[in-house]
């Protein structure tokens, strides 16, 4: 049994691995800049933490052993997030080295087959610096990670379900290996056992390699939706990523970031990682899409009965004022 710290707890990933962990019998510490959001009763250590805060950090990786680094600071549209995000990664390699932790593990990116874009250079040059510290680190390189509450799935399935045709500039011709969250889960929990002599980086593929176009196109026909696709090769880039703040939930600024770093192939090097685990990632696209379509569906009714619940309590304990209009 390993102490572990999971920063970015409430996160996509991070929020995905707390079960995980628990269940593989350890002790979890969880970070979260807000402890009054974090969820309720789940053999979960909460702690308030921002990662740009020493004396934060310093609290949260004392008696640890294994921490994980699972926060970006990329929404929100701050132009200076990337040396803020190198100065993060710089005082969490320092303050776990002193504090004895024995492996910090970290979700990256898959470098692209071109220069990266700004938001993929800043995940590249994180893991760097986590590398070059005095603690053995293990960093992980995913492309798309399918799942519910992932910003890269909402904004494909935001633009495979809403766009009334199906656009399809020439840079959707790019090719990668999305990854599901569970495969994802794996591969963090076993990484605690990997053997680590000195820091060391690995892709996670998931089992196919698409390009842009086969996962909207694939996504809308799960949807059982039939609309033209159209080839619009002048769209650009950055015309294309306007076009996501019509049609996406997803913070604008993070969705920008993430087609610019689809350009070009975002493929791995290799898919040795899995080996070395000894273990098969097994959703392939078409099963992890699904599944996170279905608990979408699942959550949103959840929350509207919760909601009609919650307005019947209203009902019954308020007293019962009088309206405006009869009250003058
Ligand atoms: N999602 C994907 O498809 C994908 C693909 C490849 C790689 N990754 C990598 O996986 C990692 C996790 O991504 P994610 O998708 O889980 O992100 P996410 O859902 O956006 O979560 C980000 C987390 O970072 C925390 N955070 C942000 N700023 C912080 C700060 N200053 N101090 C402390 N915590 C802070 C947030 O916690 P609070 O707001 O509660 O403090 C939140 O839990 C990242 O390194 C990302 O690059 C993700």
């Amino acid at each position: 049994m390993a102490s572990t710290l999971v920063t970015g707890g409430t996160g996509f990933v991070g929020s995905a691995l707390l079960p995980a962990l628990v269940e593989a019998g350890h002790h979890v510490r969880a970070t979260t800049r807000d402890v009054a959001r974090a969820p309720k009763g789940n053999a979960v250590e909460w702690v308030r933490c921002d990662v740009n805060v020493r004396a934060d950090l310093e609290r949260a990786l004392e008696g640890i052993d294994a921490a994980y680094f699972l926060v970006h600071g990329m929404g929100g549209g701050q132009h200076d997030y990337a040396d803020k995000e190198r100065k993060a990664a710089r005082q969490f390699a320092e303050v776990a080295a002193r504090a004895g932790v024995k492996r910090i593990l970290y979700v990256g990116g898959v470098a692209p087959a071109a220069g990266p874009s700004a938001h993929l250079k800043s995940r590249l040059e994180v893991g760097e610096i986590l590398r070059a510290g005095a603690v053995p680190t293990l960093e992980l390189r995913a492309s798309m990670i399918l799942g519910t509450g992932s910003a890269s799935w909402q904004i494909v399935r935001d633009l495979a379900m809403r766009l009334p045709a199906m656009l399809l500039p020439a840079w959707t011709a790019s090719r990668t290996c999305p990854v599901a969250i569970e495969d994802v889960v794996v591969a963090l929990v076993r990484g605690l056992d990997v053997p680590l002599a000195a820091s060391a980086w690995y892709d996670i593929p998931g089992p196919e390699v698409l390009s842009g176009r086969d996962i909207l196109l694939r996504l809308a026909a799960l949807r059982g939706r039939r609309v033209p696709s159209l080839r619009v090769p002048f769209l650009s880039v950055s015309l294309s990523s306007w076009w996501l703040k019509l049609v996406t939930r997803t913070d604008f600024s993070l969705a920008r970031q993430l087609v610019l770093g689809f350009t070009s192939d975002l493929l791995p090097r290799d898919a040795r990682y899995w080996k070395e685990i000894g273990y098969e990632p097994r959703w392939t696209f078409e099963a992890a899409a699904r599944a996170a379509l279905e608990r979408e569906v699942t959550e949103r009714s959840i929350r509207g009965v919760a909601g009609k619940i919650g307005e019947s309590m209203v009902q019954l304990i308020s007293p019962k004022l009088p309206d405006r209009a009869t009250a003058r």
